[in-house]
């Protein structure tokens, strides 16, 4: 392939961990609402009155500390709340995190396995900090948790870092993670996991047949690519495919300010697949897993293509230009069709790709179409359990008419945009008909809020659900 490009690697952040094992950790009780009367009942009168005096009530994240007579702290409390409180709040526990003073803590009671897996988990990813550009000037948190007894730690730890290495990527401005170092980043996971990767860059893309990456990054100064990773020598073909836009301006269909303000966030898929990778090969999954990015920036030149250019794509199938900023389907068309052409056994798509999956739904569910009832089923259900929530979309049939726009095969952009997420969805799967197993899933990338666990900035989605569904799906 071509010869590697400068290698702008991203930094290191420390990784999120449990607390090691030692003596003089600090227990820490979870009470829910409910239980606090009783439970602070049966504690020493001193505490309840200390509790009183602080007008404690176990509400959701809410801290107690407990002194101990001589000065020291005797252990804490972080409240649980209530039922509808939890609802509403996911890692709620999580708001202990910054609350409590700096040492070390230990889960003092059993809590039911997802409940203490969910503290767990919100208590390391709380820990998350970007700070690639601007140290904090108070030192990092340093409440730490020892792992929860019968939690498996090295799972939890090791789905929070694939969750940091997301928000990572999607954070890094596009200044400093276009293409090239979206590369470097891609290549960085696979080193280390002794992953084989490929890159095909610039005008190797035409010669490859990739012609929709090629051209919708041919505007940029920063050369357009395909990121492919393999790992894994037996068990099923799983390929996960994210769409890699480094930038959105629009093309010549530019966004106004307004749109293009977080538009960092493009390449969120391929960060969400990245960390998904990562995870998969770190907890060992028997698979041949692949992975495929197309990087790509969506500039504005005189190289642009243009509205109303109709394009070939790998598949042969082709596309008219309704709006150059309906790009991400076309790079993930390429990609999709080179990775269907292997008939892998099950094939993940995580794109930012469109406004209206936003409208449906908001910020907080991604939505994700399949035509797999079981994994659809698997993925509701585990995505709610591990509170990553998802909601099914159809591929209605009768929209594919709307993609369709007679003087080519397909349309990029239907003209009045209705079911805009659906008609996307469909455009891709148009790309996908050798694998039996496909889903696509239109993801946000992006935390607008301070939440717990979920600081503001490039957030992952989907990604944990996939964790807890996939497995059953494919037979591992
Ligand atoms: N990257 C955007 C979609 C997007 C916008 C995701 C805002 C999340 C937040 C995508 O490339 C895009 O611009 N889509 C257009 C498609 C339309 C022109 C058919 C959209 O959704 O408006
Ligand atoms: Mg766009
Ligand atoms: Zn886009």
């Amino acid at each position: 392939m071509s010869s590697a490009p400068p290698k702008t690697p991203l930094p290191e952040t420390a990784r999120l961990s449990f607390a090691p094992e030692e003596p003089g950790s600090v227990p820490l009780h979870v009470v829910a609402a409910d239980d606090w009367p009783d439970w602070i009942a049966a504690r020493p009168e001193a505490d309840r009155r200390w509790a009183e005096a602080l007008g404690f009530h176990a509400s959701l994240g809410e801290v107690l500390t407990l002194p101990d007579g001589a000065g020291g702290l005797a252990a804490a409390v972080v409240g649980h709340g209530d039922a509808r409180a939890r609802a509403r709040t996911r890692f709620g526990i999580a708001r202990a995190v910054t609350a409590l003073p700096a040492g070390v803590y230990h889960l003092a009671d059993d809590l039911p396995a997802d409940a203490r897996d969910e503290a767990a988990l919100g208590w390391l990813l709380a820990q998350y900090r970007y700070d690639r550009y601007r140290k904090p000037a108070d030192a990092a948190p340093c409440a730490r948790l020892r792992a929860p007894a019968g939690a498996d730690a090295h799972r939890l730890e090791t789905i929070a870092n694939a969750e940091a290495l997301t928000r990572d990527l999607i954070n890094t401005p596009a200044n400093d993670m276009g293409p090239d170092e979206l590369e470097a980043a891609f290549m960085a996971v696979a080193e280390r996991h002794g992953a084989r990767a490929e890159a095909i860059r610039g005008a190797d893309l035409i010669t490859a047949n990739l012609p929709l990456i090629h051209t919708v990054g041919g505007a940029s100064a920063r050369a357009p690519r395909l990121l492919d990773m393999r790992w894994g020598d037996t068990g099923p073909r799983l390929t996960l495919v994210g769409k890699g836009v480094c930038f959105d301006t629009g093309g010549l269909n530019l966004k106004p300010g307004s749109s293009m303000g977080l538009m960092k966030k493009d390449m969120g898929g391929a960060a969400t697949v990245l960390g998904l990778a990562q995870a998969i090969m770190e907890l060992g999954w028997k698979v041949r897993l692949r992975v495929l990015v197309p990087a790509v920036e969506n500039a504005v030149s005189g190289a642009s293509y243009r509205p109303s250019d109709i394009l070939t794509s790998r598949k042969g199938l082709t596309v008219e230009i309704n709006n150059t900023d309906a790009e991400g389907r076309l790079v993930l068309a390429d990609a999709l069709a080179l990775a269907d052409e292997e008939a892998p056994d099950a094939m993940i798509c995580m794109a930012t790709l469109t406004g209206a999956a936003r409208v449906a739904l908001g910020a907080d569910i991604m939505p994700f179409f399949t035509d797999d009832d079981t994994l659809a089923t698997a993925l509701v259900a585990q995505g709610a359990r591990v509170r990553d929530p998802l909601w099914r979309m159809p591929f209605h049939e009768p929209y594919e008419a709307l993609i369709e726009p007679g003087i080519a095969d397909l349309d990029n952009a239907p003209a009045r945009g209705l079911g805009g997420a659906v008609t996307a969805a469909l455009f891709l799967r148009r790309f996908v008909t050798e694998a039996p197993l496909f889903a696509h899933f239109d993801i946000y990338g992006w935390q607008g809020s301070d939440a717990p666990a979920r600081p503001k900035g490039g957030q992952g989605s989907g990604a944990r659900a996939l964790i807890e569904a996939l497995p059953g799906r494919l037979g591992l």
